[in-house]
């Protein structure tokens, strides 16, 4: 704790810290690094600073603004969590690891980590962070989720459970990484019994990698408007909008634009584009597009007001 006090980053939510603000910082962070996680906590936070303000808006305009973000059914349970929020608990984020766990888009991690740092509950965390904290300290290759939630759950330290838990994610994140843990300056070195193997530790979790090819063709009217449908509301890109993309189709006489390797963390896609014209696209700046869509748009010369990376 004292460590944490010194050590902690100035994370806008940290900052000042509200229900709302906590909440949509642990939604993000779910599947976001720390650094693209604060530029969309700011852009978020600024258009909907309430669950009121969210819930009153169309979830067009939180996929709007989620666009680059990635994982966007996300954006959607968020939105529909904020309406519920409004609807049973008169617009205030709920209190307790139960209530909040029944919400959409809340899962155990994010429960506890709103309950203890929002509303000061005694929950611990458990985090990827506190797995490789727990593993070397423990010297444990492969602890369990019930390992590590015990773990954590009896070196909590309740009187100060937000700090506690978020001292543990910050130990993972700047001192005991992933790759190259800087062991010399662990505050708790002392009592880790995996020092002299962290980097084996924990061993990873293999995760088989699919690769999928897939075929777009992007249609250009006159104007150089790309033609566009809106994906449905569940799987990939839910609700997002983009060209239409497709396992088989027939490119007979198009103008071959090149491949796109786009990488998920599930997967990667290698999405063939080709070029044709339509009559009448619309404009790719107004609607909600994923990564994966400005570069198909990009590599056919479609112009974005802002580029992709
Ligand atoms: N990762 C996710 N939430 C975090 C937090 N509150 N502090 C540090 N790292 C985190």
């Amino acid at each position: 704790m004292d460590w944490f006090n010194r050590n902690q980053r100035s994370l806008p939510w940290r900052m000042n810290p509200s229900p709302w603000s906590i909440l949509l910082s642990e939604i993000l962070l779910q599947q976001t690094q720390m650094e693209r996680g604060i530029e969309y906590h700011k852009r978020l936070y600024e258009r909907f600073p309430t669950p009121s303000s969210m819930a009153s808006s169309d979830v067009d305009d939180v996929l709007f603004l989620w666009q680059g973000a990635g994982y966007y059914s996300r954006a959607r349970r968020l939105h529909a969590l904020s309406q519920i929020v409004v609807a049973d608990y008169g617009g205030k984020i709920p209190s307790t690891y139960d209530e909040l766990l029944a919400l959409p888009g809340i899962g155990p991690y994010t429960a506890a980590a709103v309950a203890s740092m929002a509303f000061f509950h005694p929950v611990a965390c458990v985090d990827g962070n506190v797995r490789r904290v727990m593993a070397r300290q423990t010297n444990n290759e492969f602890p369990s989720v019930k390992d590590v939630q015990e773990y954590a759950d009896l070196n909590l330290v309740r009187e100060h459970p937000g700090d506690w838990n978020q001292a543990m994610m910050e130990l993972g994140a700047l001192v005991c990484r992933p790759r190259k843990p800087t062991c010399d300056v662990c505050p708790v070195r002392d009592t880790c019994k995996g020092m002299l193997r962290a980097n084996e530790l924990p061993r990873p979790r293999k995760q088989k990698k699919t690769t999928i090819e897939l075929q777009c063709v992007l249609k250009v009217d006159a104007q150089g408007l790309p033609e566009l449908i809106q994906r449905p509301d569940s799987g990939l890109f839910a609700g997002l909008w983009g060209p239409r993309i497709e396992e088989e189709l027939d490119s007979k006489g198009l103008e071959y634009l090149g491949c796109i390797k786009h990488i998920l963390s599930h997967r990667t896609m290698n999405v063939h584009v080709w070029k044709d014209v339509c009559e009448q696209g619309i404009d790719p700046n107004i609607v909600a597009l994923s990564t994966l869509d400005r570069r198909i748009l990009s590599l056919g010369g479609v112009f974005l007001n802002v580029p992709t990376e």
